[in-house]
């Protein structure tokens, strides 16, 4: 994969650290979540490291489509591919493992420098039992579906099977040990355990063995999960949760399949996993049955949190086109118990939250399905086949060389990035004594009006009181001296009208001046000087275009 030079240099240093030790190679420490004073972060290597990745298409995994999705990759500069390996074809007979599909992906990440996440196509997938081997699908009596309030059987494997419990335990398990045994590398660095598990089509499993338990009284764990207030011990889920009482049972059973499944396999080898949702409206919920039952949706999170403790993740995937709705969406699943991680999402206006995550502390990120298995013909003129990639790739042409930098800012809290919203032409970001002042589609003295698309995307990090990493695409940053609330009302915040952004601070006005303003570029990780920022470059405040620019720039009052 072609890269610039200096993170081909950084993978053949970090390549040096596993060479091989009398033909064995060395162990890499297994990548964990971390969590310190509320924030988290997914250390690679023993430090912080953001996933820049992309999700390729449910039958991409294949050898034969391999050479379909590396191009894509590469043009997109991920630096973490999300693929899926399948149930069927891992286990294609009872207890028999089928592992060179897992050995071709590890052996191709590994050429193409990336990092992996691998999604366990088991039981669920987006609802279904499609992945299950054909052994399990032909004896629906051992492994049943969902029953339908009506007695029909529903596209959808039963979260009470015991049998399909054993036998996903089992072969996570399988698939995990010959993971441990065959990546001391840890080119993968996360898995998912299933893929959108729930069911659509039926709100529960009305199985006489489920509608026995949904009588019964609701564990204590779930109630207390759910802060569900003056209930009665013995009360049954109809009791407790009245018309959330079904989706809120099949949670609890369907979160307790995939947590059995999750702990299975990190007791053999106890890597980051995750579950993903099919959300659920995050602004005006629709009733139970409007969306997929079950699975980790806001509305049960605390559930899936009590009975799936091996998951270190709960994620959404964010497709939504409403920008409103993708921000609530984030904002849901980052919270103090679980570290925000998009693992699948789209839409064309939707690249620039990317940057929204990053403010959020975000893990990582991840669109779905920008391989090019699904092109006419890579040369077919009318259908250019990186349009659709380039704002996606955007993101991590920008921030991929300084991917360790910003994973270690957010996990020590100095780090705050936004992205434009409709109808918000400014954004105001506190940094202590300074605030930093986010500006979309400004002239250079008069007001801003917002881009004609709402493309602008701003990270800031604070490196010293006094000193800031700055970055965005689309968007001029300036910083203005913070007063008290109070004082802030008289503000002048437009920068280049006669006088810098300022603040009267204890009676006296304080204007901003820049000390510095440098132009860099990331090398091996670190920050290096290219050249002064100053004149037209700085006289407006500091403006980004399309071009990926990363300043450091020193501030002083007068
Ligand atoms: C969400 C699923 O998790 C993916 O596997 C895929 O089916 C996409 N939807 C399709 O858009």
């Amino acid at each position: 994969m072609s890269r610039p030079f200096a993170s081909v240099l950084a993978a053949v240093v970090a390549a040096c650290v596993v060479v091989p030790l009398h033909g064995q190679v060395r162990e890499r420490p297994i990548p964990r979540v971390v969590e310190k004073d509320g924030r988290y972060a997914l250390f690679v290597d023993d430090a912080p490291y953001l996933m820049l990745g992309a999700q390729v298409h449910n039958s991409s995994s294949w050898p034969v489509e391999l050479p379909k999705v590396w191009p894509a990759m590469e043009y997109l500069h991920v630096n973490t591919v999300e693929m899926p390996v399948y149930w069927e074809q891992f286990e294609p007979r009872p207890g028999q493992y089928d592992t060179t599909l897992i050995n071709t992906l590890l052996a191709e990440a590994r050429q193409h420098q990336v990092h992996l996440v691998i999604l366990w196509f088991g039981t669920w997938k987006n609802g279904s039992q499609h992945y299950m081997p054909e052994w399990m699908k032909l004896d629906t009596v051992k492994y049943p579906h969902v029953i339908g309030k009506n007695g029909d059987a529903v596209d959808s494997p039963s979260p009470f099977a015991a049998a399909s419990l054993e036998a996903d335990k089992k072969a996570f398990g399988a698939f995990m040990r010959h993971l441990k045994a065959a990546d001391p590398e840890r080119t993968v660095i996360m898995v998912q355990v299933e893929n959108e598990s729930g069911t659509w089509g039926s709100l529960r499993d009305y199985s006489p063995v489920a509608n026995k338990l949904f009588e019964a009284p609701v564990p204590p764990e779930v109630l207390s999960a759910m802060q569900v207030k003056g209930a009665s011990p013995a009360a049954n889920w109809q009791e407790a949760f009245g018309p959330e009482a079904e989706v809120n049972f099949h949670a609890w059973a369907v979160a307790k399949y995939v947590g059995q499944v999750a702990a299975a396999g990190k007791a053999v080898y106890p890597l980051p996993m995750y579950a993903n949702a099919a959300l659920r409206d995050p602004l005006k919920p629709g009733a139970p049955g409007t969306y997929e039952s079950g699975g980790p949706t806001d509305n049960v999170l605390n559930i899936w949190k009590a009975e799936a403790p091996a998951l270190d993740v709960l994620a959404p995937d964010n497709y939504t086109n409403d920008p409103a709705a993708y921000l609530k969406v984030l904002d849901l699943y980052h919270r103090s118990d679980n570290p925000l991680f998009v693992p699948e999402t789209g839409g064309p206006n939707n690249p620039r939250f990317f940057f929204s995550a990053l403010g959020l502390q975000a893990i990582g990120f991840s669109p779905f399905g920008l391989d090019y298995t699904r092109e006419r013909a890579p040369a077919d003129p009318s259908h250019p086949r990186e349009e659709a990639l380039t704002p996606w790739a955007m993101n991590y042409i920008l921030i991929g060389p300084m991917m360790r930098d910003v994973a270690r800012f957010n996990f020590e809290g100095k780090l705050q990035a936004v992205a434009e919203e409709q109808g918000k032409t400014t954004q105001i970001l506190p940094f202590g004594s300074w605030n930093a002042v986010v500006s979309y589609g400004a002239s250079n003295r008069g007001p801003a009006a917002g881009n004609p698309k709402p493309e602008g995307r701003a990270l800031i990090a604070q490196l010293r009181d006094n000193q800031f990493l700055v970055t965005g695409y689309f968007c001029r940053v300036d910083f203005r001296p913070a007063g008290t609330e109070e004082q802030r009302k008289s503000q002048n915040i437009v920068a280049g009208t006669g006088q810098n952004p300022s603040a009267l601070i204890d009676g006296k006005w304080q204007h901003r001046q820049f000390l510095r303003v440098e132009e860099g570029t990331y090398e091996n990780g670190a920050f290096k000087f290219l050249r002064i920022w100053n004149g037209d470059e700085t006289d407006y405040g500091l403006g980004f275009g399309a071009e990926p620019t990363v300043l450091r720039v020193s501030l002083a009052t007068y």
